[in-house]
């Protein structure tokens, strides 16, 4: 078996827009309406929008690999792109998301070391992300992982306001 990442290119753009609407169905579509989720999907993954993202120079996009296989994708967003005002001194995992078949292998795990590498580098204090309270899988594995809940924010799903719980770590 074998592992590799490779940060994600514009060439990359119909692929990731893929990978981002396949993880996110399987992930939400059983706890969400279609209208929602088509909403959402819609506004989240639109090509333009991902290609702006992609332009970002503070944000950066991941793919892993399984046996040479797309299994999964991580953004991380610093400075001005993180989704909340953290501060210069934080990184934001925004997206992390593994495909059904490539789940507990230890690819999730791989791309959040490779997350905590970044902030690293970049002289960061805190790791920080945004998870569904109702997510208990990702909440499962982000404990496990070191992270601890810090605070609460709203996120939109289509017209349903969720709550999703702010967890943190801090590096040494
Ligand atoms: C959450 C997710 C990224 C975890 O990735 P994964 O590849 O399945 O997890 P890994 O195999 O890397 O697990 C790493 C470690 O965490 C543990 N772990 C994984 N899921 C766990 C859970 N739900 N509860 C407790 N521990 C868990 C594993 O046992 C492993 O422990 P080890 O290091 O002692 O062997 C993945 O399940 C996923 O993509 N889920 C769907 C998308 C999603 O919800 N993303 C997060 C949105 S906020």
């Amino acid at each position: 078996m074998t592992i590799n990442i490779k940060q994600c290119n514009h060439g990359d753009l119909r692929k990731l827009q893929e990978i981002c609407y396949e993880t996110f169905n399987e992930t939400f579509k059983d706890q969400n309406s279609p209208e929602n989720m088509n909403a959402y999907l819609e506004s989240a993954f639109n090509l333009k929008q991902l290609e702006k993202e992609l332009s970002n120079i503070s944000s950066q996009f991941f793919y892993v690999y399984f046996n040479n296989e797309v299994a999964g994708y991580l953004k991380v967003n610093l400075n001005d792109a993180q989704s909340e005002e953290m501060g210069d001194e934080s990184l934001e995992i925004e997206r992390i998301y593994i495909r059904n078949k490539f789940q507990k292998h230890g690819l999730g795990k791989y791309l959040l070391n490779k997350a905590m590498e970044i902030a690293m580098e970049c002289n960061k204090k805190k790791v920080w992300l945004g998870v569904w309270e109702k997510n208990e899988n990702a909440i499962g594995f982000y404990k496990k992982m070191g992270f601890v809940q810090t605070g609460a924010h709203s996120f939109y799903m289509g017209d349903e306001e969720q709550i999703d719980f702010i967890m943190t770590k801090t590096l040494n």
